[in-house]
């Protein structure tokens, strides 16, 4: 059995799920992959909880659900108020999961990767901005960079497009990659207004309160940067054009489905250029998803069209891209 160490940073939806996943399979991780995980120290704004025999995850997980910061749980632990760099220092760790929503984390990303600590993430901004400089790193030392979480939750396009078609050179990508503008959209096929569906959704906690983000194609707009990194060399968002569904009235999106099309936000990439856009596509098209599933057409010169499906968010979802890639990493390592 092999132990390998873990340094969790985020104890928030995605941070949650994944200790949750992490409990529950531990035998399952021991018995199929000959791997035992240990979470040394788990962090949020208010701490980090450290502790090199192994954190209890029910016990923070029972903190962090009463009383809404790590750093409330004294009992048995230390609580140190380190800056994610310093942790990442001072913490002895095979692997470091990111599932912070911290814009900064591509700085602590390459400090852990110069030393040689590989890195799982689920956070996008690192990838759309530091993607060439990050990889580049962690290439140059052989340590494992991951991050299929941040493109499709645990549906698993970034391993596609970075483990397979290793002969194929890609040509073009569309993709439907944010949940919450084909929420909106679908629902206003219904007759519903852009404003009255987007209180839906922030009800429903589908939409952040804060929806800007998705709305504008922000969100969008780092997952088809992420992707175009792995399918076509490195890019950063600055360089894509980015159009949100803010404009789109309830007559349009009507007067579309009258005619047999539907509308959704749709990132479309060739070499060099990424465009976002709410686009009319047919509604039987692979892009014409619903939900929270996302989708992505592939083009390559050898195998032609492959279309990719599945959640695109979620939090059970996530864990699963999470997960995946922290035993993908478990076991280079070992
Ligand atoms: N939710 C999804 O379905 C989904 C899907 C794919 C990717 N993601 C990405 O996954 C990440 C996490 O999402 P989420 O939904 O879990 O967000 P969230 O609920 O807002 O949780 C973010 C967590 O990060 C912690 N945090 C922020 N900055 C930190 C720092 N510098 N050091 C330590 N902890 C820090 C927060 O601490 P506090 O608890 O103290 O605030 C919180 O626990 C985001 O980058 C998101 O874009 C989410």
């Amino acid at each position: 059995m092999r132990g390998v160490k873990v340094s969790l940073f985020g104890f928030g939806n995605v941070g949650k799920a994944v200790a949750r996943v992490l409990l529950e399979k531990e035998r399952f991780f021991r018995e199929r992959y000959g791997i035992a995980l240990k979470v040394v120290s788990v962090a949020d704004t208010s701490g980090v909880v450290w502790l090199p025999e192994g954190i209890d995850l029910q016990e923070a997980l029972l903190v962090k659900e009463t009383f809404g910061k790590l750093s409330a749980w004294t009992n048995d632990y230390e609580v140190y108020n380190f800056t994610p760099e310093e942790a990442v220092e001072e913490i002895d760790a095979d692997i470091v999961i990111d599932v912070t929503n911290d814009g900064g984390a591509w700085e602590w990303h390459l400090a852990a990767l110069k030393a040689d600590k590989a890195v799982v993430t689920s956070n996008k901004p690192p990838l759309a901005f530091h993607y060439a400089e990050l990889v580049g790193e962690a290439e140059r030392r052989n340590v494992p960079y991951l991050f299929e979480a941040t493109v499709m939750a645990g549906t698993p396009v970034i391993g596609i497009l970075r483990e397979n078609l290793l002969g194929d050179t890609v040509e073009r990508i569309e993709a439907v990659l944010n949940a919450t503008t084909t929420f909106i959209l679908s629902r206003m096929e219904e007759g519903r207004t852009f404003d009255e569906v987007l209180r839906e959704a922030q009800s429903l906690g589908i939409a952040e309160r804060d929806p800007s983000g998705d709305i504008l194609g922000v969100d969008a707009g780092y997952k088809a940067t992420i992707l175009h990194c792995v399918a076509f060399g490195p890019i950063t968002f600055r360089e894509s054009r980015v159009k949100g569904i803010g404009g789109i009235s309830q007559e349009k999106v009507r007067e579309a489905r009258s005619r047999g099309r539907t509308i959704r936000l749709v990132a479309t990439l060739e070499r060099g250029k990424i465009t976002i856009e709410p686009r009319e596509i047919p509604v039987d098209s692979p892009l014409a998803v619903e939900s929270h599933e996302n989708a992505a057409v592939i083009w390559t010169d050898l195998l032609g069209e492959l279309v990719v499906k599945g959640a695109g968010a979620g939090l059970k979802e996530t864990a699963s891209g999470v997960v995946s890639d922290v035993i993908k990493a478990a076991l280079r390592i070992a």
